[in-house]
C-alpha cells in the first residue's frame, strides 16, 4: 500500500527561462496543493526547494549547482528537486555522482509523479527521478495555481517536432501534442471568472496546433468567442506554415491583438537551411508583406540568432537586410550557443569567434534600437487603448503602466486607475522602450 506523508511539507519553487516554465510552475503548485503540500513565497520557510530550469540558451548547470550549494549551506535538511528542461542532463549526473546534493528530479512531462517521488524519497532516503517524456501528457486536467492579475498564459500544446538544428527543445520537451480545444476554452472561462483580462496562448510552435479536426485558427476563434476575454495574444508561430486564415481572423476579431511574435532566426538562405528552418529569406519577406496587406498596422517582433556555425559576415548582412526591410517592432537577438545533443552540436563546430558574435549582436541591436525608437516616435499624437497592468513603474510610484493592443508599453499618471482598466490615451512622447500617454 502507498505510504502517506502526514505532516504538511512546505515547498518553494524558483522558475528560470520562458513563459512555458512559468506556466509549468503554476501546474506544479496546483498538483502539490492537491496532495497536501504547502506553497511558500520564501526559500527560508521551505522544507523543499524546486528549481524549474531552462536550457534553451544558457549552459545553466553551473548556476544550478551554485544555487543547490547555497540552499544546502543555509539549511542542510532542505530537500532539493530539479525540474524542467535540465532534468534529463541532471539525471545522468545524479546517478553517476553520489555526492550531488540534488534529491529528486522530474522532467517536464513527469510533474504528476512529484508527490510520489517526494513520498518515496522521504520513506526510503533514496534519491528519486522521473524524466520520461510522454506522447500524451498535456496536463489538461490540472488548473494552474494563479496569483491574481490581468495576464494569464495557457499552454495549448507541448513539445516540438521541428528539430531546428540549434534547438534543444525537441529533446528536453519531447514530441508535439495538443490539448482538447473545449478543455482550453474551459480554462479560459475560469480565468475570466477569476478576473483575468488578457490571455496568451502558449506553445513551442502554435500553428502546429492540431486536435482532431481543429487547427490553431479554429481554437483561436473559440477562445475569442468566450465572453469577457478583452485581449488574446499567442506565441510563437513558425513562419514555415503560417496560415493566412489566421490573419483574416485577427482582422475580424477585435479581441485578438494586432501583434505577432514570429522568429526569423537568420536572413540568409544557406544559414536558414543549415538551421533546418525550411523557409527562405524571400519567403519570410513575402509572408510579412502578405500579413501587412491584411493588417497594415500589425506589430511584428522576432527572435534572431547571430553567429550560427559557419555564418560569414556577408551572410550576417542578409539578416541585417531583412531587419531593415521588415522594420520589426522589436527583436530578441541572441549569440549562438551550442546545445548538447542538438544536430548543430553534433555536425557543425561552433566556429564563429566570440569577437565576431559580439560585433554582430551589437550592430544588430543598434539597428533595431533605432528602428524601435523611430516606430515609437511615429505614434506621438495618436490615440491608443491601453490595458493597465501595473500601478507603479521602474521610475515612479505616481505612474501606472499599460500596454497597447500592439504590445507597446505606455506610462500614464496613475491617479484614479486600477489594474485591469481599459483606457483611451493620447501618446505625448516616446523613447526606445516606452511611450508616454495622457488621458
Ligand atoms: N543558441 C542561441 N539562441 C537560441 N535559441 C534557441 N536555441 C538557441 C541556441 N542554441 C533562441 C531562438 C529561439 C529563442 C527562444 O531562443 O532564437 O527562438
Ligand atoms: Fe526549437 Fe525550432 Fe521547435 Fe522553436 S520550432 S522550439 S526553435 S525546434
Amino acid at each position: 500500500m502507498e505510504q502517506v506523508i502526514t505532516t504538511i511539507k512546505k515547498v518553494f519553487i524558483e522558475t528560470y527561462g520562458c513563459q512555458m516554465n512559468v506556466y509549468d510552475t503554476q501546474l506544479v503548485k496546483s498538483i502539490l496543493l492537491e496532495h497536501q503540500f504547502g506553497i511558500v513565497d520564501n526559500e527560508a520557510d521551505a522544507d523543499i526547494v524546486m528549481l524549474n530550469t531552462c536550457s534553451v540558451r544558457d549552459n545553466a548547470n553551473r548556476k544550478i549547482y551554485n544555487r543547490v550549494h547555497e540552499i544546502k549551506q543555509r539549511k542542510q535538511s532542505t530537500m532539493i528537486g530539479v525540474l524542467g528542461c535540465m532534468a534529463t542532463n541532471f539525471k545522468t549526473e545524479l546517478l553517476d555522482n553520489k555526492s550531488l546534493k540534488i534529491d529528486f528530479i522530474a522532467g517536464p512531462d513527469s510533474y504528476k509523479t512529484l508527490p510520489n517521488l517526494i513520498n518515496n524519497l522521504t520513506f526510503s532516503g533514496q534519491k528519486q527521478y522521473d524524466v520520461t517524456l510522454s506522447e500524451f501528457e498535456t496536463y489538461s486536467d490540472v488548473y494552474p495555481s494563479h496569483e491574481s492579475g490581468v495576464n494569464a498564459w495557457i499552454a495549448i500544446m507541448r513539445g516540438c517536432n521541428n528539430f531546428c538544428t540549434f534547438c534543444v527543445v525537441p529533446y528536453t520537451r519531447g514530441r508535439e501534442r495538443s490539448r482538447d480545444p473545449y478543455n482550453i476554452v474551459g480554462e479560459v472561462k475560469r480565468l475570466v471568472q477569476d478576473g483575468f483580462k488578457q490571455i496568451t496562448l502558449l506553445g513551442q510552435n502554435v500553428n502546429s496546433y492540431k486536435f482532431e479536426n481543429y487547427d490553431f485558427a479554429d481554437l483561436l476563434a473559440m477562445v475569442s468567442d468566450v465572453e469577457g476575454v478583452e485581449r488574446i495574444r499567442y506565441t510563437s508561430p513558425h513562419p514555415k506554415d503560417y496560415p493566412m486564415k489566421l490573419i483574416e481572423l485577427m482582422k475580424e476579431r477585435p479581441n485578438i491583438c494586432n501583434q505577432i511574435h514570429m522568429p526569423l532566426q537568420a536572413g540568409n538562405d544557406r544559414v536558414l537551411h543549415k538551421m533546418n528552418r525550411t523557409y527562405t529569406k524571400q519567403e519570410f519577406l513575402d509572408l510579412v508583406t502578405g500579413i501587412r496587406a491584411v493588417i497594415p498596422d500589425i506589430a511584428i517582433s522576432t527572435d534572431i540568432i547571430v553567429g550560427f556555425p559557419t555564418e560569414t559576415e556577408a551572410e550576417f548582412l542578409d539578416t541585417v537586410d531583412v531587419c531593415k526591410q521588415v522594420q520589426f517592432d522589436s527583436a530578441f537577438i541572441f549569440k549562438y550557443s551550442e546545445r548538447p545533443n542538438t544536430r548543430a552540436a553534433m555536425k557543425f563546430p561552433d566556429d564563429v569567434s566570440e569577437a565576431d558574435k559580439k560585433s554582430r549582436i551589437i550592430r544588430l541591436n543598434e539597428l533595431q534600437n533605432n528602428i524601435g525608437l523611430a516606430k515609437n516616435k511615429q505614434l506621438i499624437g495618436t490615440k491608443q487603448q491601453i490595458l493597465i497592468e501595473e500601478l507603479t513603474t521602474k521610475r515612479s510610484d505616481d505612474d501606472a503602466q499599460g500596454r497597447t493592443d500592439c504590445n507597446r508599453i505606455v506610462i500614464v499618471p496613475k491617479a484614479g486607475l486600477a489594474i485591469g482598466d481599459l483606457m483611451d490615451v493620447t501618446i505625448v512622447d516616446a523613447t526606445r522602450n516606452v511611450l508616454l500617454g495622457a488621458g
